[in-house]
């Protein structure tokens, strides 16, 4: 059965955008996924169809009415996951991406201006996703990256050229770094070990890699990494 994603916008044209393009472009058109756009638009109100008015209690921006979001959601919704794409939302891990690539699909709520009438996404139950602690102008680009997250991992399109198994996140440790022609770029070589044929000795120096590059880097991955392992008798 084919993974379904539906996006709730007001800018239906940014889709597919670059999901139409390398692996989830093919994967699109292989039909494993496939998306389906609602405008938001078309549920607003009046003769200027709006979506949008000022903030009961004052303040900066504009909020999206439940009534018009709630139509939008009424038009589509099904056993499929609602996620609204917000900075507020808990942040996106690959443990969910997993979950939701296991799932029918995803229906993904995406905002403009300051956010959401609070009282939609709590009576339509509404899980809020944020990708990263920055703000974004709206959530198009977000869903595009949990978008893309997801359907790599959906069976048939990855192949085993770009197995999902050996990299960053699947362990919890990042990883380690890669090289590939010319051994000898600019004066720039590449590791010695790396080129000796010695299989087990190039899998223990990429796991040191990798340890160092998570200490350094994420020392909270790090910390969880260590919390995690079995303790020694
Ligand atoms: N909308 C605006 N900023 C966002 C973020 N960081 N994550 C998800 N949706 C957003």
């Amino acid at each position: 059965m084919s993974f379904r994603a539906t996006i709730l916008t007001l800018f239906p044209e940014m889709f597919p955008g670059p999901l139409g393009h390398s692996l989830a472009g093919r994967a699109l058109r292989e039909a494993i996924w496939s998306l389906d756009c609602v405008n938001i638009r078309d549920f607003g109100q009046g003769r200027h169809r709006a979506v949008d008015d000022t903030p009961f209690g004052g303040g900066a921006g504009m909020v999206l009415r439940p009534d018009v979001l709630d139509a939008a959601i009424a038009s589509v919704t099904d056993d499929r996951p609602l996620i609204a794409l917000t900075p507020r939302g808990r942040p996106l891990t690959q443990a969910r991406v997993k979950t939701l690539a296991a799932a029918p699909g995803v229906i993904l709520l995406c905002g403009r201006y300051e956010g959401f009438d609070q009282r939609v996404l709590d009576a339509r139950n509404a899980e809020e996703i944020s990708i990263g602690d920055y703000v974004l102008a709206g959530g198009e680009i977000a869903a595009l990256a949990l978008l893309d997250a997801t359907i790599r991992l959906l069976p048939g399109v990855m192949g085993a050229a770009e197995s999902a198994e050996d990299e960053s996140f699947s362990a919890p440790l990042l990883e380690y770094p890669h090289y590939t022609r010319p051994a000898d770029w600019n004066g720039h070589t590449v590791p010695d070990i790396l080129l000796s044929g010695n299989h087990e000795s190039i899998a223990a120096w990429r796991r040191a890699g990798s340890e160092t590059i998570t200490k350094t880097r994420r020392p909270d991955l790090w910390a969880h990494h260590i919390a995690s392992q079995p303790a020694r008798p």
